[in-house]
């Protein structure tokens, strides 16, 4: 699985390598049906065409966390193929049971750095759609700058991004949500749209809901 790093100094990560529990059922999914759903590095740039097999609308989801999200998705929009980027592997594990009972063909799971996958597995303006939903909140502030939404993030996902195409994030974190409008608002790349939303509930918003947080969505247009 997804090993590729960057070369060069070590680069502020969004995420703590963690290892995590993982079931026994986790355990046979990674092994059994990471062949069918799983994306190994390339050893150039991934051609998504040939990745699903066919043209379509192409949507990356950021931080999956146990993949809930994806699964309704892409079921929701059969006609729209997803690229679901996680590095915490029981999460994948969970995405992977999930992809075998719904059977969805329409979605690909990496197990990377989303930074990395942008910058070295991607090439060119290739996506419509990129969901970051409830990114880690980094909320001390020595810790302020693990938080993945940068402006060279914002510049990387512009790049990937075709004309026209969205930036849906979601936090229940407010001082995050002002951070982002600060980032974006930075940006010549993109326009703000209204903080409409048409994605599911997630795990962790369910949880900041329980702890009284005002879940945000921000979304915004690539000029
Ligand atoms: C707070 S959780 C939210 C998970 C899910 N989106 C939800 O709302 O339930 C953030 C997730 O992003 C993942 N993550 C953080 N940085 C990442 C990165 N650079 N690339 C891929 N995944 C990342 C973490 O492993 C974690 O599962």
């Amino acid at each position: 699985m997804g090993t590729t790093g960057q070369t060069g100094p070590r680069r502020v990560r969004s995420f703590v390598r963690r290892t995590g529990r993982v079931t026994a059922g986790q355990q046979r999914a990674l092994a059994e049906l990471w062949p069918r759903w799983g994306v190994e590095p390339p050893a150039d740039t991934l051609d998504l065409d040939t990745l699903f097999g066919r043209q379509a609308p192409r949507v990356m989801e950021i931080g999956i966390g146990n993949g809930d999200v994806l699964l309704t998705m892409a079921a929701q929009y059969p006609e729209q193929d997803f690229l679901g980027v996680e590095v915490h592997e029981p999460g994948i594990g969970h995405c992977l049971l999930g992809l075998e009972k719904a059977g969805l063909d329409n979605v690909r799971l990496i197990r990377e750095d989303a930074v990395v996958v942008l910058q070295h597995w991607l090439a060119g303006a290739c996506l419509d759609r990129v969901n970051l939903f409830f990114p880690d909140p980094w909320p001390k502030k020595r810790h302020h700058k693990r938080r993945i939404v940068q402006p060279a993030f914002v510049a990387l996902v512009a790049a990937r991004l075709k004309p026209g195409g969205l930036l849906h994030m979601a936090t229940d974190w407010a001082p995050y949500a002002e951070h982002i409008e600060e980032v974006l608002a930075a940006s010549a790349d993109f326009v703000p749209l209204a903080a409409d939303s048409d994605r599911p509930p997630t795990k962790f918003e369910r949880r900041g809901e329980r702890l009284g947080h005002e879940i945000r969505d921000l979304r915004y247009r690539r000029q």
